[in-house]
């Protein structure tokens, strides 16, 4: 039998040793490894491992990783920064158990914390036969499998998407992989004959977002000094405490907004307001009205959440709207031939909790098989 001095090398050289060890020279030939994680990008399902090549490609992470259904890519840690701390270990016949605390960098720059218990057996040559590795396999899913979500319950993520602008980080710049990821998942929503008639166009440039911010604001006094009416759009009473801090944030954004990273102009082709080109002219009834907003809208809305889920966020604004022509011909594209949808500021928020938005419940929002006369 090998000596508990023997073992205890091995198991000290296993974490310990230096880079260049080979680690599957600690183990035996038929060596099994369990580890409860069933999440490898290469062996979905899997949680025993036997053999030195299965251990080697798929637990050492030496094959390449394929790509995963969802085109993500798995982050791993970054062995130059690894440490152990808080070890314990008990040797007791051919077995050693050691608890630790690992910490690591992600190769994505994300810091990585996790508490394991490795048990080892051991042959009689001194040799690992068998490993069982025990660990938080949520804690490693959700840092190195899941990808850098902040949010990751779908219900949370439709609870907790906010308009954001005063929580906007304005120091931190955006970047354009993050939008073009969003991006990758926004254009998965339904849009009408899945023609996709839109075009998103986001906006870094210093010049053209200041000349953005100008409209915005010029736009925004024009809505404040509207003529009245009696509609209920014109009359909203914006005395409570929660009106006046929107007031508050509103006024915010509309300060800082040539501020904000980057600025989203999303687009759907044809108008429906009859200034459209061509046959668009005529294309203004509700069919033609829903039909178009129906094809850029629930893009749109995804990208929120796409965004929200990886720590960024935005608002909604519709007042640029009020000056349409001024924005087509800032960013050059012909505006009887395209609607905006709104231009949306762009920015990794300050912290990333976030209440639930306030609404009213959905049982005074909905109604069955009939509305309007009381049953
Ligand atoms: C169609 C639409 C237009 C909006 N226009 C503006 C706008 O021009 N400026 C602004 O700051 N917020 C705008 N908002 C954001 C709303 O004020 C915000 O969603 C509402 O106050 C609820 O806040 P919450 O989503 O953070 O809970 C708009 C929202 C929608 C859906």
């Amino acid at each position: 039998m090998a000596t508990s001095e023997q073992q205890l090398k091995a198991v000290d050289d296993f974490f310990d040793g230096p880079r260049d060890l080979d680690r599957l020279s600690l183990m035996s030939d038929d060596v099994e490894w369990w580890n409860g994680l069933g999440k490898f990008p290469g062996a979905p399902g899997q949680t025993v491992f036997r053999g030195k090549d299965e251990i080697g490609a798929q637990v050492l992470g030496r094959a390449p990783a394929p790509p995963q259904p969802n085109g993500r890519r798995v982050d791993r840690y970054d062995l130059a920064t690894l440490s152990f701390d808080d070890i314990v270990t008990i040797d007791d016949g051919p077995y050693v158990f050691r608890q630790h605390t690992y910490r690591a960098t992600t190769m994505r720059g994300r810091p990585y914390e996790n508490v394991y218990g490795f048990l080892f057996r051991f042959t009689n040559e001194g040799l690992i036969d068998r490993i069982w590795e025990h660990w938080g396999t949520l804690q490693a899913w959700e840092t190195l499998f899941q990808g850098p979500l902040v949010v990751t319950d779908p219900d949370l993520l439709l609870q907790t998407t906010p308009s954001v602008r005063k929580r906007l980080d304005l120091e931190r710049p955006v970047e354009r992989e993050v939008i073009e990821e969003c991006m990758d998942l926004a254009v998965h929503a339904p849009n009408g004959s899945n023609q996709q008639p839109y075009r998103f166009l986001f906006i870094d440039d210093p010049v053209k977002k200041q000349g953005l911010a100008d409209i915005y604001r010029a736009a925004m006094s024009d809505f404040v000094n509207r003529p009245r009416t009696s509609a209920p759009e014109d009359n909203i009473d914006r005395s409570d405490a929660a009106s006046k801090r929107v007031t508050e944030s509103v006024m915010h954004l509309a300060a800082h907004i040539h501020e904000v990273p980057v600025l989203c102009v999303p687009l759907v082709a044809g108008r429906t307001d009859g200034n459209g080109a061509g046959a668009q002219a005529d294309r203004t009834n509700t069919f033609w009205q829903a039909s178009r907003w129906g094809s850029v809208i629930p893009a749109l809305w995804s990208l929120m959440l796409a965004l929200r889920s990886r720590g960024l966020g935005s608002a909604w604004t519709t007042l640029t709207l009020l000056r349409e022509q001024e924005v087509a011909e800032l960013l050059g594209f012909e505006y009887d031939k395209w609607m905006q949808a709104g231009l949306f500021p762009i920015a990794y928020t300050k912290g990333t909790d976030f209440a639930i938005t306030p609404r009213k419940p959905a049982a005074e929002v909905m109604a069955w098989n009939s509305y309007g006369a009381e049953a």
